[in-house]
């Protein structure tokens, strides 16, 4: 009976009637929860907080985009706190592998900075909606050590749920699916445990594309060979765009929602240059480069960007092996911090979709009134259009942190050929 599955939150469970086991995890584990006493007079972890996510997010980047056709979205943030909660309850040498992909730093103050950044990048406003969710989900009669659990809720990183993985293998699975609205074809639940986490945006531009053009139009290869068509959107404003010669791409920075509290950055290859390579050689430098880039125009910009939605389901347990993440997978002393027996998770699953359309807060600016005459100077020309009919890759990004929320590539048009 479906109704029988519940995913019920751990909070509702009580600790008391587990005591003896919690005794002896706590005991091995209490070095990690030592009160650090006061954290005030810590400096300020922003950069080190930046520099951490754009290892983060770059690393992630390049192992994901060559798995497929080079589309696909992803959030470095969410799996980056998710991971980051695991860690919080792995064994030593687990924890040594994955604070060092994290750029997570031993200090536990500065940990909780960390984790205050990563957590406080949400919003769930009418102008900006970004929604992240992330779930161990344990099996029936697994419990989470009440330490640990405490701790990755207080610091928002995870939720626990509870699911009988092994005893309704099938309806858990459909559970799962259906509380993050994916399909996860290969969600293996042979273990203790899965990990799920869930990456939503919907948001207004700070400017909308103008209402009446959105008009088909043909979309190309990096090669320049036409291979579909997508629904443009277009706008003439003043803006901020560049150029990174590394990457041989233009770049654009979008601000959305009332206060521009994010900015979708788009980065559109403009060298016919193999892609592969280039992603292959990046840097997490890339992303200062390309913020570092942006300018105000003196010219308004001609910018078309297709409309569409994009969302992926990734593998993110094959993700992080390529990354060097095995023991958490295969070896129960990895997670036996995390609950008894070990939580030993069989998959991590992430889902992100992504939504762009016309809409704003403003309406689009009338430049006709404006008189200008022609751009004439060569680079105000290259800077005064930024068509987006060719492979682009873009971020979403906070403006508080600069940090990358949504990482993505778009390759192929909402209508090939
Ligand atoms: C991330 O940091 C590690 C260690 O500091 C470094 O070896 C690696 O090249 C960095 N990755 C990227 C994509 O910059």
């Amino acid at each position: 009976m479906r109704s029988l599955i519940l995913l019920v939150s751990l909070a509702i469970c009580s600790a008391s009637t587990n005591k003896r086991n919690i005794v002896t995890i706590q005991s091995s584990f209490d070095d990690l929860y030592t009160n650090p006493g006061s954290c005030l007079g810590y400096p300020n972890v922003l950069e080190d907080y930046r520099d951490a996510m754009y290892n983060f997010t770059i690393e992630t980047y390049k192992q994901v985009a060559p798995k497929g056709t080079y589309q696909f979205v992803m959030s470095p943030l969410s799996m980056w706190m998710t991971l980051a909660a695991m860690a919080e309850g792995a064994d030593r040498y687990t924890q040594n592998y994955l604070f060092e992909l994290l750029h997570i730093p031993r200090n536990q103050c500065l940990r909780h900075k960390y984790y205050h950044l990563a957590a406080s990048r949400f919003s769930l406003t009418a102008d900006a909606a970004v929604i992240s969710k992330r779930a161990l989900v344990i099996d029936e009669g697994v419990i989470p050590n009440p330490v640990w659990h405490n701790y990755v809720t207080k610091h928002h990183l995870l939720d626990v749920l509870t699911a009988p993985l092994k005893h309704n293998p099938g309806a858990s699975a459909s559970t799962i699916r259906q509380v993050v609205s994916a399909e996860f074809p290969r969600l293996d639940l042979r273990g203790n445990s899965v990990l799920i986490d869930t990456m939503d945006y919907n948001g207004l531009w700070n400017t909308a594309f103008a209402d009446a053009v959105v008009k088909r139009a043909p979309f190309y290869s990096i090669e320049g060979k036409h291979i579909g068509t997508v629904d443009l959107m277009t706008v003439k404003r003043y803006g901020k765009i560049g150029y990174v010669p590394s990457i041989q791409a233009k770049i654009l920075e979008l601000p959305i929602g009332v206060n521009k509290q994010y900015s979708m950055i788009i980065a559109l290859v403009v060298g016919q240059t193999d892609l592969r390579p280039v992603i292959q050689a990046m840097k997490s430098t890339i992303l200062s480069n390309v913020l570092a880039s942006l300018r105000e125009t003196k010219v308004p910009i001609n910018i078309a960007v297709p409309q569409f939605t994009i969302n992926s389901e990734l593998d993110a347990k094959t993700i992080l092996q390529d990354l060097g993440i095995t023991s958490l997978w295969t070896e129960p002393e990895a997670t036996r911090y995390i609950s008894s027996p070990p939580a030993l998770p069989s998959s991590y699953v992430q889902r992100a979709t992504l939504t762009l359309n016309k809409h704003g807060v403003h309406p689009p600016p009338i430049t006709e009134l404006r008189s200008f005459g022609p751009p004439t100077a060569p680079e105000d020309l290259f800077f005064s259009e930024f068509i987006a009919d060719r492979p682009f890759m873009f971020g979403l990004f906070d403006t508080e942190t600069h940090t990358c929320l949504i990482s993505t590539m778009y390759t192929q048009p909402t209508y090939p050929n």
